[in-house]
């Protein structure tokens, strides 16, 4: 293949990109399903030692110590760079994020801090007993419902 038939190609692949990307419209569909991909792994982590706790699977404090960990890495990383202003329920596909989130920012910050401090708290008890985790998992619980009740468009 000579180059300026490559570049042809290239081109062509340049234009139907662009194309695709217009034809979509909506701004925040790689944001939203980044904060969906966050959401989605702490709840995975939180099901491994949720299982524990309720005696479906043997306590493990290794298993149960690396749960904690990974679910206090990706408490770390949100923060309004998820959702930006405009992405809420209504106004982006998939979003069931409510508007009052900016309405209340600070709030919504401070439930974001409370995640964190309880995950860091999980992240110290989780491998210690099956006590430990189960009073971590109590307050790391009680952090994410917090903020699904205000901001969370329920999906039912
Ligand atoms: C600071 C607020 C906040 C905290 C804390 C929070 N969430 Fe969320 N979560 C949201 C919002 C807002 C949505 C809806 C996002 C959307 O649809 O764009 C959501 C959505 C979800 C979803 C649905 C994801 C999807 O693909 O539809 C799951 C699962 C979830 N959260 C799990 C958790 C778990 C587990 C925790 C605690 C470890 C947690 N969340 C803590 C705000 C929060």
């Amino acid at each position: 293949m000579n180059h300026l038939k490559l570049l042809g190609l290239t081109s062509a692949l340049v234009l139907t990109g662009l194309t695709v990307w217009a034809q979509t419209d909506d701004p925040f569909a790689d944001i939203v399903e980044t904060r969906h991909g966050l959401m989605m792994q702490m709840a995975a982590d939180v099901g491994k030692m949720g299982a524990m706790v309720k005696g479906e699977v043997p306590y493990d404090a290794a298993i149960a110590a690396k749960a904690a960990a990974n679910v206090a890495a990706v408490a770390s990383v949100i923060s309004m760079d998820q959702f930006p202003a405009g992405s809420e329920v209504g106004k982006s596909a998939d979003s069931f994020a409510k508007a009052d989130i900016w309405a209340a920012q600070d709030d919504f910050l401070t439930k974001i801090a409370d995640l964190n401090t309880a995950a860091e708290a999980l992240k110290a008890a989780a491998g210690t007993d099956a006590d430990s985790l189960k009073a971590g998992i109590m307050g790391l619980g009680k952090a994410c419902g917090a903020c699904h009740t205000t901001y969370r468009q329920s999906e039912g």
